[in-house]
């Protein structure tokens, strides 16, 4: 299978799938890795591995239209079957979401429905919330509001500052991210309106 991952910032969670590609835990090869930022660290630690590294840079598109056509001809281009969102700060339209019907999937840091958006640990902490945790899910229209594929929980600690919590939770999400494109990949995901079905 091929993948193509669109990533904005630091590229953690990029990583844990090209490690998992490397240990054959994921069968799949990453055909292109497109940012919308040129400065995005995940753009770097790809092109030190040999794989694609595009910008598509949001600045130089009119509008969001012409960027995400751009988009789609990229990831048409390199022939990509599953569209991985791994730290991608932009909200999709229907034109993109549609292009690759669930096709796409995302990975948000808080237990979705709960704290959608940016700063989820943030919110979660000016909540109160006790438990926090991480959710893959497939993307649609809205935002961080597609079917949920994974989900795992981490406690909120009375210490906990917005970086303890994230990095409780990134740990997480480095195990899940790649959990959920295997389970995809081995055709082992059935969605049935909301609900996604683990196959055995
Ligand atoms: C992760 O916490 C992810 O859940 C969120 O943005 C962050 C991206 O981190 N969507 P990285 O770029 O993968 O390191």
């Amino acid at each position: 299978a091929v993948l193509g991952v669109l990533a904005s910032g630091r590229g953690s969670n990029l990583q844990s799938i090209i490690d998992a590609i490397d240990i054959g835990r994921i069968k799949a090869e990453i055909a292109v890795v497109i940012s919308d930022k040129p400065e995005a660290n995940a753009l770097k630690r790809v092109a030190e591995l040999g794989i694609p590294a595009v910008c598509v840079d949001r600045k130089l598109y009119d509008t969001k239209e012409e960027f995400e056509k751009a988009l789609v001809e990229e990831l048409e281009k390199h022939r990509v079957d599953l569209v991985i969102l791994a730290g991608f700060m932009r909200i999709l339209s229907p034109y993109f979401v549609n292009a690759f019907k669930n096709k796409i999937m995302n990975i948000h840091p808080s237990l979705l429905p709960a704290f959608p958006g940016a700063h989820a640990h943030r919110s979660v902490l000016e909540y109160g919330a006790k438990v926090s945790g991480c959710t893959i899910h497939f993307v649609d229209e809205g935002m961080d509001s597609g079917p949920i594929i994974l989900q795992e929980s981490v406690p909120v600690l009375d210490d906990d500052t917005e970086e303890t919590l994230a990095a409780r939770v990134l740990k997480v999400e480095h195990v899940l991210y790649p959990k959920a494109i295997a389970l995809y990949l081995e055709d082992k995901l059935e969605i049935n309106g909301r609900r996604v079905m683990i196959k055995e």
